[in-house]
């Protein structure tokens, strides 16, 4: 196991300790959620713990199905306690990109019913400003792909389609869409004002900006240790 390895596995076995007995959760996407998951397995397995958990992603799902831990559907859940997520860059205000992994719209529809959004991740993942070092995902509806292409040209971002040099000429996502990657020249300036920008377009279905969503920050570190903020 490599440094950001284990420092991913320290933040995600520590917000194990976010669950209680009777929670409802939300269950994140990524690599960093994976050791999160295996955790909440075992205390199920060893302390009988009852939960249910919403996952935000067909990836989650088909984890969660092998490691035993109970799932639930939106039309079961009006709230959410706890969700454990990642992100691919987060600031001091804890604005964050996410969708590395392509789950962005349901972990920010998770996000929304979450009462305590419990952020995880490496060092690296910490961030002055969003847009430094890693690209804008922008989960976009097929048919409209070009014309969104087009205004975020004009917008000053840069977009360039997920997986178009694959056979399938394209990524799709869970529900469906593609995705643009956006280089943003300097970085975002204004999360909330881009994240409102990019809403307002026909055919964009959500971006990767979550402002105001995350609560509790987990920073995981190459030693085992961890901090929460
Ligand atoms: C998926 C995400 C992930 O949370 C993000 O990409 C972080 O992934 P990892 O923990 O594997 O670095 O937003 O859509």
């Amino acid at each position: 196991m490599d440094d950001i390895a284990r420092a991913k596995q320290a933040a995600g076995r520590r917000a194990v300790g976010f669950v209680e007995d009777g929670m409802t959760l939300g269950l994140g996407t990524g690599s960093t959620v994976r050791p999160f998951l295996d955790g909440l397995a075992e205390r199920i397995r060893a302390e009988g713990l009852v939960v249910r958990g919403v996952p935000t992603s067909e990836a989650t799902a088909a984890i969660a199905r092998e490691l035993g831990i109970p799932l639930a559907t939106l039309a079961e859940v009006e709230s959410i306690d706890v969700t454990v997520d990642g992100a691919d860059e987060i600031d001091g205000q804890f604005a964050m990109i996410k969708g590395g992994g392509g789950a962005l719209l349901r972990e920010k529809v998770v996000a929304r019913l979450t009462a305590r959004e419990v952020v995880v991740v490496d060092p690296a993942k910490v961030v002055e400003r969003l847009g430094t070092t890693f690209r804008l995902p922008v989960e976009v509806v097929p048919f409209a792909v070009p014309v969104i292409e087009r205004t975020l040209r004009h917008l000053g971002l840069e977009p360039s389609l997920r997986g178009a040099e694959t056979p399938a000429g394209g990524y799709r996502t869970d529900n469906g869409n593609a995705i643009l990657d956006c280089h943003v020249p300097g970085g975002i300036s204004d999360p909330a004002g881009l994240e409102r920008e990019l809403a307002s377009l026909p055919g964009v279905v959500e971006s990767g900006l979550f402002v105001g969503l995350a609560h509790v920050l987990v920073i995981g570190r190459p030693d085992g240790t961890s901090e929460v903020r």
